[in-house]
Order: structure tokens, then C-alpha cells, then sequence
């Protein structure tokens, strides 16, 4: 049964970041215990209305992993696609949630690779640890932490991917820097995440009012736009950088993660939100 589009972890008190992370923690620990998939208390949300791992990632990838693991899913793209990883990579998996991308890394890099998945949430670290047992993998393992604080040396990691997840963090700056620190020289990074295609100054509310209607939660309210994402990147001191929009979110979809709220706002600011929250692909390389 899907929750409250308006419960407590979708009016999140922006602006104290412990709030943010305790709602969010909240929030995933309560969908993985419903087994609800995707990201939203809504039917669609930062995913997708349709299948989504099916979609995202090929059904003979999923016909490698046992079943179970392949139910709780709750991104926004396919960061494994875009990584492209090769055999004997270190691999970093920000907010792993039940652990099907590091899953599926793990046969990617095989044996003679590693795979760590860091998450906030205790649920999802319980969930993404059994998926493995299942999965009979041995080259992972799953940690306990913020991604703003990654608990991992420097240079210790050759690619970072991530699904749907730095939108959720309240100091995205932070992250990216520390996912810098812990990069080898010419590691890479490849990104889902909800992204703005918009200056928000031209909207036509402003956009404490704008993220005020969105839900945090469901991964919109926290989105970046694309220039401050570039930015943000650029000054963690990551080079070749590129973003890509790969699905526009409608405002029906909008609505379906938080009527109540996104009803807050006047209509001609919400039309004026069709299709300018994204599903992004960022790939970013740390020099060599
Ligand atoms: C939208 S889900 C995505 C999960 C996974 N990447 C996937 O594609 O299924 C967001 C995940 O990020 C985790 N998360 C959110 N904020 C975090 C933070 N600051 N540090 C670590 N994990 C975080 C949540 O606990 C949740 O498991």
C-alpha cells in the first residue's frame, strides 16, 4: 500500500540538514518495509511509472541475479550503463538502497574486482546484505554511512556511480568533493540523478516557493539545476564534465509524489514545471 502523498518525510524542513537526512532515512526505511519500489509515495515518481529494472536494465542482466533482488529498485536511470565498467575495478555505489546495481557491478568487475554500496538508511543495508547472501557475492560489501562524509581512504576507488541519490543530500558541494577525495587519479563518475533543466530565476515563483511545493522525499525538491551541478562539480576539481538529459518528469508525474503540496502554488507556475525536472546521465572524470 503506497503512503500518504503529504506524510512527514515528504514536508521536509529544508534548510537543517539533519532534519533532511533523519526524513529521508525515514522515508526509505519505511518504503523498503512496504517493499514499495520507486523512489515516491505516489505510482510514478523519480523512476518510472513502468517496470523500471526491466527497463533500465535489460532483462538478461536481471536473469543473472536470484529474483528477490531484483523487486526493490528506486532510481531514476542506469548509472552501470553509464560507467561502463571493466574487469578488476574498485567501485563506489553513493546510496545503494537494496543493492541491485552493486549487484550487478560486481559481475561487471568480476572476482579480481570490488564493489562497496554506502547507504544511510539501516533497512536498505539489511536488504541489500540478504540480496547478496542471495546472490552468493562475495566481492561486495555494504557500508554504513553520508555520503557526504564517505568512509572510504582517498584515492582508493577507480568509478563512482550513483542512482538517485545526491538530489537527497542537503550539501551536495560536500559530496562531490569527498567522492573527488576518494577517486583514484583519472577515476571516473557516473551519475543518475534528477537535475533542473531551468534557470529557476525565470520561473514565475521564486524558488524557495517552488522547492517548498516539491517533495523532498521523492527526489525533486533537492534537485540541482544543471549549471549548478557543472559548477558544483568543476569546483570539486573534476574535468570533462557532461550532462545528459535522459526522461522529462510531466506534471502529472509531479503530482503524483505530492498533490497537496505542488497545489500550493499558482497554476501558472506549475505548467510552467512540465518537463523541466529531469532524469540526468553526468559522467565527470578526477584528473589523471
Ligand atoms: C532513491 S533511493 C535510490 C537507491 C538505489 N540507488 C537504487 O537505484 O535503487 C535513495 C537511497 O539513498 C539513500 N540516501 C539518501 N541520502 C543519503 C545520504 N546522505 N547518505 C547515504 N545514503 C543516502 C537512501 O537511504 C536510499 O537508500
Amino acid at each position: 500500500m503506497s503512503q500518504p502523498s503529504t506524510d512527514a518525510t515528504t514536508r521536509v524542513p529544508r534548510g537543517d540538514p539533519e532534519a533532511i537526512k533523519a526524513a529521508v532515512q525515514a522515508h526509505y526505511g519505511a518504503r523498503v518495509q512496504s517493499r514499495a519500489s520507486c523512489c515516491g509515495a505516489g505510482e510514478s515518481g523519480c523512476c518510472a511509472s513502468e517496470p523500471t529494472e526491466l527497463t533500465l536494465y535489460g532483462a538478461e542482466a536481471l536473469a543473472q541475479l536470484p529474483p528477490d533482488v531484483v523487486t526493490t529498485s528506486y532510481g531514476c536511470g542506469n548509472s552501470l550503463a553509464l560507467a561502463a565498467l571493466r574487469s578488476g575495478e574498485v567501485v563506489l555505489d553513493l546510496g545503494s538502497g537494496g543493492g541491485l546495481e552493486v549487484l550487478l557491478a560486481a559481475r561487471q568487475v568480476g572476482l579480481s574486482g570490488y564493489v562497496y554500496g554506502l547507504d544511510l538508511t539501516d533497512a536498505m543495508l539489511e536488504l541489500a546484505r540478504r540480496n547478496a547472501a542471495k546472490a552468493g557475492a562475495t566481492n561486495v560489501a555494504f557500508l554504513k554511512g553520508d555520503i557526504e562524509s564517505i568512509p572510504l581512504p582517498d584515492r582508493s576507488v577507480d568509478v563512482i556511480i550513483s542512482n538517485c541519490v545526491i538530489n537527497l543530500a542537503p550539501d551536495k558541494g560536500q559530496v562531490l568533493a569527498d567522492a573527488f577525495r576518494v577517486l583514484k587519479p583519472g577515476g571516473r563518475l557516473a551519475v543518475s540523478d534528477i537535475v533542473f533543466d531551468a534557470d529557476l530565476a525565470e520561473l514565475p515563483v521564486g524558488e524557495n516557493e517552488l522547492r517548498g511545493a516539491l517533495s523532498w522525499a521523492a527526489c525533486f525538491a533537492g534537485a540541482l539545476t544543471m549549471q549548478d551541478y557543472r559548477r558544483l562539480l568543476l569546483t570539486a576539481g573534476f574535468e570533462r564534465v557532461g550532462l545528459a538529459v535522459t526522461r522529462r518528469y510531466t506534471i502529472a508525474e509531479l503530482r503524483a509524489e505530492g498533490a497537496e503540496l505542488l497545489s500550493s502554488l499558482p497554476d501558472r507556475a506549475i505548467r510552467a514545471l512540465e518537463g523541466k525536472l529531469t532524469s540526468c546521465a553526468i559522467t565527470a572524470w578526477k584528473p589523471a
